[in-house]
């Protein structure tokens, strides 16, 4: 009786299902990974680290990112996920290759693309069975790159391919339920056809799909980040006026925000962003653009705000207790923001820094990051509680959002402190209800 179902099913799944490799399996990678896998596709995953590969295999995400362990742990007994040694496993049944390595800054600020050159020359090498393959760059690169870059590479080695671009827009923390219902899908390709099998991949979504050229689809994602920073950027230098002007930035946001031209959203002042992204995407520009004999003064602008807001936080401490020298400050949060381990850039750091050159001990404490930012500022003590960060303490800044920091009471503040001085960095407490605690927030 079950043969003639299976009959009807097959021809379907075969239709709608396209084997993808995923090459590097950083948070974008693996979440990119799980939710094609998730909707249905068969995903070959490699990675040049060995360990990182053995982990994932094992269903053991290397990093924090909210529901991925339970997700991969399903696709890969759905055996719709698999994680593979080598190139040449990881594209041999393939029809679409995902690079999805790092493009981090070097010190200069420019855009670091050695770790796409060398997947790409890895690619062409494993790519000996003549198969006609769509190479799809995920990561964030330069304008130009896929077609300067990975072209070259994949033309020299004669294989017979397609290139798009396929930007991600993942928040970390929420990148899988950013990567399986996403907003807008945006596509750049060299050809129609190439547009055409990328539509496919993202038949499920129930959001606007852009189509448009390679070099088009690779700006689309750094005026994305760049726009959102200088957002960001803009609130804290907004929030700084506000302070100065004695106002309440709340009330002024309400009223800006009326304006649809502006958008209440992504206006959160505090002590600056950080991150794996907006620093990176944002010196990435402004160098590539000088190089290009435009000086961007604008993003640069936005560099060196974000560069200084945080010491916004230190100075209102200092009004509070003065000389910093010898004093116990908590910081609560040490990751980038809340909901991720991440600590790339994370403004603890500089937070850390100078609270300990001001001469003041520094207890941190984070749900998951502790360990990652002990590595950055081994001066720090680290504790395993917000409680113990608090304990004894004559200052304290919250520097991620962290769900639970939003639960602190002024009880939590006033019982553990030595004295209640709190200076709110990401707007997360409700000034109303801190009765009895010496708070601030910036603006
Ligand atoms: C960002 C983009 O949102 C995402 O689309 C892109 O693909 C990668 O970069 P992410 O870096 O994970 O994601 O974090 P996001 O939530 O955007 O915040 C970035 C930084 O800005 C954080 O430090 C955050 O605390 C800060 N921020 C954000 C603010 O200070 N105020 C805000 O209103 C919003």
């Amino acid at each position: 009786m079950s043969e003639p179902v299976i009959f009807i099913l097959e021809p379907k799944l075969r239709r709608d299902v396209t084997t993808i490799s995923i090459v590097g399996l950083g948070p974008v990678g693996l979440c990119s990974g799980v939710a094609f896998a998730t909707q249905g596709h068969r995903v070959l995953a490699v990675d040049i680290d060995p360990k990182r590969r053995e982990q994932i295999a094992r269903g053991k995400p290397p990093f924090y990112e909210k529901g991925i362990e339970a997700a991969l742990q399903k696709v890969l007994r759905q055996k719709r996920f698999s994680v593979v040694e080598t190139m040449e496993e990881a594209i041999g049944p393939s029809a679409v290759v995902f690079l999805c390595v790092g493009t981090p800054s070097r010190p200069d600020g420019s855009m670091d693309d050695s770790a796409l050159r060398d997947a790409s020359k890895s690619l062409a090498e494993a790519w000996q069975d003549g198969k006609r393959r769509t190479v799809v760059v995920k990561s964030t690169v330069l304008p130009g790159t896929a077609d300067g870059l990975v072209r070259p590479i994949l033309e020299a080695a004669k294989v017979p391919f397609r290139l798009g671009v396929n930007p991600e827009f993942l928040r970390e923390g929420r990148a899988l339920e950013d990567a399986l219902r996403p907003d807008r899908i945006v596509l750049g390709a060299d050809v129609p056809e190439t547009a055409r099998i990328l539509k496919g991949l993202y038949r499920s979504a129930k959001c606007p799909i852009f189509s448009t050229d390679v070099k088009t689809a690779e700006a689309v994602k750094y005026a994305t980040n760049a726009f959102l920073a200088t957002k960001v950027a803009f609130a804290d230098e907004l929030a700084n006026l506000c302070d100065a002007f004695g106002i309440s930035y709340d009330e002024v946001h309400k009223g800006l925000g009326l304006d649809p031209r502006v958008n209440p959203r992504f206006l959160v002042p505090g002590v600056g962003f950080g991150g794996s992204c907006f620093p990176k995407d944002v010196r990435a520009l402004v160098a590539a653009g000088r190089r290009r004999g435009v000086e961007p003064l604008l993003l640069e602008g936005v560099l060196a705000q974000n560069e200084v807001q945080y010491l916004r936080s230190i100075a209102k401490l200092e009004e509070e207790l003065g000389d910093l020298r010898g004093k116990r400050i908590a910081l609560l949060g040490l990751a980038f923001k809340g909901d991720t381990d991440d600590v790339r850039e994370t403004r603890a750091v500089p937070i850390a820094r100078t609270l300990l050159s001001k001469g003041a001990l520094v207890v941190g404490y984070d749900p998951l990051a502790g360990p990652a930012f002990a590595r950055l500022v081994p001066e720090v003590k680290i504790v395993g509680s917000a409680k113990e960060a608090l304990a004894r303490a004559d200052g304290a800044i919250l520097q991620a959002d962290w769900p639970a920091f939003s639960r602190l009471t002024p009880k939590d503040f006033v019982t553990s402190m030595a004295t209640p001085v709190v200076v709110d960095g990401r707007r997360i407490l409700d000034p109303k209800k801190m009765r009895g605690v010496r708070f601030h927030r910036i603006g």
